[in-house]
């Protein structure tokens, strides 16, 4: 599939800042399909809806009206009118993005939700399961990655920052639950794609990072 580049990763590998950044400079669409799954969870979390209620979850996915609004660097999530960007960031959101998107009638209805998105091309997709399940014909493929102890530190500085008290031992317990169900659920578990280009994020900073994707995707530059 040409013009479309898939980011994949477990949290704080660096892949939103660097997807961010690479759509940016393509002018290529941002599909933060992580915001997808969360914005799932904070319906089923508001209506009181669980994991086993498989029909109302059905509804729930089919039913909602997401749109992705560009704001000046950053990217906007609005469910019908409402701004979610900030409500899908808690602890307990995610958490149950995890856990809800290994239900199979969700991945179905995001599956199609972010296929249908990709159909236009010039899109930089960013998740877990881009380059293996949603888009396994993309024309580049990449899956970032970076130690458990760094990618703790990195979301421990990032929740401080946005005025939260967290510890960085309970960070990282978070992280490794989250990773561990993300890479062990049945269907499109967390994984790098056979043709995806790993990079270790550890000692890189994110400009670094996409140097080394345009070097791929565009060399020469765009
Ligand atoms: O990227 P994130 O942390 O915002 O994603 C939240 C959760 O959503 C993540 O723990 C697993 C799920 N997810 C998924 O299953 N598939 C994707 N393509 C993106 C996210």
């Amino acid at each position: 599939m040409k013009g479309i580049i898939t980011i994949d990763g477990p949290v704080a590998s660096g892949k939103s800042t660097l997807a961010r950044l690479l759509a940016k400079r393509l002018n290529f669409l941002y599909l933060d399909t992580g915001a997808m799954y969360r914005a799932v969870a904070l319906q089923a979390q508001r209506y009181g809806v669980n994991l086993t209620e498989i029909p109302t979850l059905w509804k729930l996915c089919r039913n909602l009206d997401l749109d992705f609004r560009p704001d000046g660097e950053k990217t906007r999530l609005y469910m019908g009118e409402e701004d979610i960007s900030m409500a899908i960031r808690t602890p307990e959101i995610d958490m149950l993005s995890s856990e809800i998107s290994a239900v199979k009638e969700v991945r179905d209805a995001m599956t199609d939700l972010q296929r249908k998105i990709g159909r236009a091309g010039n899109l930089v997709a960013e998740g877990r399961d881009m380059g293996t399940d949603v888009f396994p014909n993309a024309e580049y493929k990449f899956f970032l990655t970076a130690p458990i102890e760094v990618r703790a530190e990195r979301r421990y500085i990032e929740r401080v920052n946005r005025g939260e008290t967290v510890s960085l031992d309970d960070v990282k317990k978070g992280l490794k639950q989250r990773d561990y169900q993300d890479e062990t659920r049945a269907i499109a578990p967390l994984r790098p794609a056979k043709d995806a280009r790993i990079i270790d994020t550890t000692a890189l900073r994110p400009h670094q990072v996409l140097e080394k994707i345009l070097e791929e995707v565009s060399p020469g530059g765009r």
